[in-house]
């Protein structure tokens, strides 16, 4: 495939590290302060089947605009923009692209989601475990928790009925059976940590996903890209993750 990255910052890097292995041609790096074009054209669009967006938040809208009005799909793993989804849904569903976008672009994580489902479904009819989780952190990170674990805290959520609220911040008074306890920790290197615990009298059960780099991110945004090809319309990462278990028959 033809690539152009948009935003050619950490993680622009790591998907033309990605695209390299997988054998894709960058046709341009489209970044303002530090790709080889500083913005996007209908020249570069022309030579290309897909973008790929790790950019700003601020950008986002312009972005996917342009996609539309050049009719080049794009994956977009830009976040931050998603208070507007329904004017980008809008803008995609009127125009011929396809545009898939999402918080989370590692397989392993989603893999993960399904694994705390399930999990989850497993303990609502047995009262006697409880269930709660953290996350860790790099020190560079600037907010907590992370979407990740809200986006876990949710699951939960949705597949125990016993647990009705999310407590993020330190617990300080006895937890309540309906509070589900989701901590973050923060220091060091570490790329991402999230477990949950199932707790009872007798045992523990432990569901985690640790992630090793960026890389996995990186990952997850090309072969979302490659399946994107030749599809129109308005996809989220799920669609794509759902659709590959389906043709395994694991869902
Ligand atoms: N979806 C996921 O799995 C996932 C994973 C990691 C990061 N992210 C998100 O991706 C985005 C980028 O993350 P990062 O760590 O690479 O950030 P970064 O700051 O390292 O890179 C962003 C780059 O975008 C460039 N940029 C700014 N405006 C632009 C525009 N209009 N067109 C093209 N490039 C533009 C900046 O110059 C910068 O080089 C953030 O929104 C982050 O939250 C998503």
């Amino acid at each position: 495939m033809k690539v152009i990255i948009v935003g050619y910052g950490r993680m622009g890097k790591e998907v033309e590290a990605i695209c390299a292995q997988r054998k894709h041609t960058i046709v341009a790096k489209v970044d303002p302060v530090c790709g080889d074009a500083p913005a996007l054209t209908k020249e570069l669009a022309d030579q290309a089947d897909v973008a790929i967006e790790f950019a700003l938040p601020e950008s986002a809208y312009d972005n996917v605009k342009l996609y539309t009005e050049l009719d080049l799909p794009a994956v977009c793993g830009t976040t931050g923009w998603y208070d507007r989804v329904d004017e980008f849904r809008n803008l995609v569903t009127q125009s011929s692209i396809g545009y898939l976008y999402g918080s989370n672009f590692s397989i392993g994580a989603h893999l993960f989601f399904k694994l705390v489902a399930r999990a989850a479904q497993l303990i609502n009819p047995f009262p006697e475990y409880d269930i709660m989780g953290f996350e860790a952190h790099h020190n560079r990170k600037k907010d907590s928790p992370s979407g990740t674990a809200l986006s876990i805290a949710n699951i939960i959520l949705e597949n125990v009925e016993r647990k009705k609220t999310i407590l993020t911040d330190k617990c300080d008074h006895s937890i309540n059976e309906s509070e589900l306890h989701f901590a973050s920790l923060r220091g060091g290197h570490i790329p991402g940590i999230h477990k949950v615990i199932i707790d009872s009298e007798a045992d523990t059960i432990e569901v985690s996903h640790s992630a090793r780099n960026r890389g996995g991110l990186a990952l997850g945004a090309v072969l979302a890209s490659e399946w994107l090809k030749d599809k129109k319309g308005f996809f989220n990462i799920d669609d794509f993750i759902s659709e590959r278990l389906k043709y395994t028959q694991m869902i």
